[in-house]
């Protein structure tokens, strides 16, 4: 008999990670709902330390807000921990209902699906539309989240994908489609990684000029942008609407799970049709009544949203006054350039052990290979002297850095030359 060794053949797979220095481990950053955005976790040696956290997206620290948290400790008590169904089988409650109200309210759609995530509603939307359309195209924007990216794929459909926030390509694909052929124009407002945000109103009404679909995912914009929070389409940048949104309850209301917003025939199509909603336990009901007050108090605080920006541009003007180098876009998302991936894990190691600090280092896949960043996010509850000694740690660090990989590369220098 043969004996196929299933073990060694994964393991293959994560020592090539380890091989490329791409292989993940998890801190455990535990949370404290008083202290945030400070939180405990223990070091290499075992002690028990305080960190900040500056990579958290709970923007608004909604996941620690009273109104939240009483929410759903006052459902939990009610109604139990879970659903104890899909929504199909016992697992719809007006707790749902209600929350999918809101969302629609939100964003001035006629219906919305609750998802146990953004990244399930992605998929399960675009992969069954791709079923149900025959013959649909989808034209996605090179930067799309994996969410996106997995949903096109999972329909099998034909694809073509323009460059990031390039409209020109946008436009010089749909004109090669032909005209009876259904498609679909997916796109983020706020990408996540680089902090550059879309030209939302052109490509929708491109998208419109051509016949096409709009799907827009806001994510990253949701409860940070726009009329009542409800992103970037709902924002002065945006009167064209687009056919799709998707969003998440999970940064910036704090909570857990995601959505689609649209028309009805649409979100009722999804409802019937698409598996990754069907199948699987619908969200806990102590979730949708969390998110349902988070929702409500970011759209009753739009002070909120102006003291965010104005806290992203504080923190810019601090890294300018220090020297530090950052890509300057239009969201609140912060990029600190590094390059090399080693280097930025060695950076990002330094400011956790010596300052305290918690970024994480963003690298390949996520983004290309040789433009490693640290990502710097700001939340409310981070105030003035948290972001002076973010900036004088992270320049002290980097100084330090670039000084031992001169030294580092002059030394292999001489004795390559020797
Ligand atoms: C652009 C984008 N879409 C979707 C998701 C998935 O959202 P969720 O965490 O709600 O599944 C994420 C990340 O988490 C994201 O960055």
């Amino acid at each position: 008999m043969i004996v196929i060794d299933y073990n060694s053949i994964l393991q293959a797979h994560t020592e090539r990670l380890k091989t490329e220095g791409l292989y993940r481990s998890f801190m455990p950053a535990d949370k404290n709902a008083a202290t945030a955005p400070r939180f405990s976790y223990t070091d290499a040696t075992g002690c028990r330390r305080t960190a900040i956290n500056w990579c958290s997206n709970d923007y608004l620290n909604m996941s620690v807000h009273e109104d939240v948290i009483a929410a759903l400790c006052k459902t939990a008590v009610e109604a139990g921990a879970g659903s104890g169904g899909t929504r199909n089988i016992s697992g719809t409650t007006t707790l749902h209902q209600q929350l999918e109200h809101t969302i629609a309210s939100l964003h001035s759609k006629a219906s919305a699906l609750l998802f146990n995530g953004a990244y399930a509603a992605n998929l399960t939307t675009l992969s069954t539309l791709g079923k149900l359309l025959p013959g649909l195209v989808f034209i996605s924007d090179e930067r799309n989240h994996a969410s996106i990216i997995e949903g096109i794929r999972a329909g099998g459909n034909q694809k073509f994908i323009f460059r990031h926030n390039d409209t020109d390509h946008l436009l010089a694909i749909l004109k090669r489609i032909p005209a009876a052929q259904p498609r679909i124009v997916v796109f983020e407002s706020v990408y996540s990684m680089c902090g550059t945000v879309a030209p939302v109103d052109e490509i929708i009404r491109i998208a419109q000029r051509y016949n096409a679909l709009s799907y827009i995912d806001e994510v990253h914009a949701v409860g940070l942008y726009g009329r009542n929070g409800a992103g970037i389409t709902a924002s002065e940048a945006c009167a064209a609407e687009p056919d799709i949104i998707n969003g998440t309850l999970a940064k910036g209301y704090g909570v857990m799970g995601g959505y689609i917003a649209g028309s009805s025939v649409l979100v009722d199509a999804i409802r019937s049709f698409g598996s990754g909603f069907i199948f699987t336990s619908s969200l806990s009901p102590v979730l949708c009544a969390a998110a349902d007050a988070s929702i409500k108090y970011v759209i009753q605080h739009p002070e909120m949203q102006t003291a965010f920006h104005r806290q992203v541009a504080q923190l810019r003007e601090l890294l300018h006054a220090y020297d530090i180098p950052y890509t300057d876009n239009p969201s609140h998302i912060t990029p600190i350039p590094i390059g090399d991936a080693a280097r930025c894990r060695a950076i990002a190691s330094a400011l956790l052990e010596a300052y305290g600090l918690y970024l994480q280092p963003v690298q390949y896949p996520t983004v290309p290979k040789g433009e490693a960043c640290l990502r710097i996010i700001t939340t409310l509850r981070h105030d003035v002297s948290d972001m002076l000694f973010l900036v004088e740690s992270l320049r002290t660090v980097l100084l330090e850095n670039s000084r031992f990989t001169t030294a580092i590369s002059s030394r292999l220098n001489t004795a390559a030359h020797a």
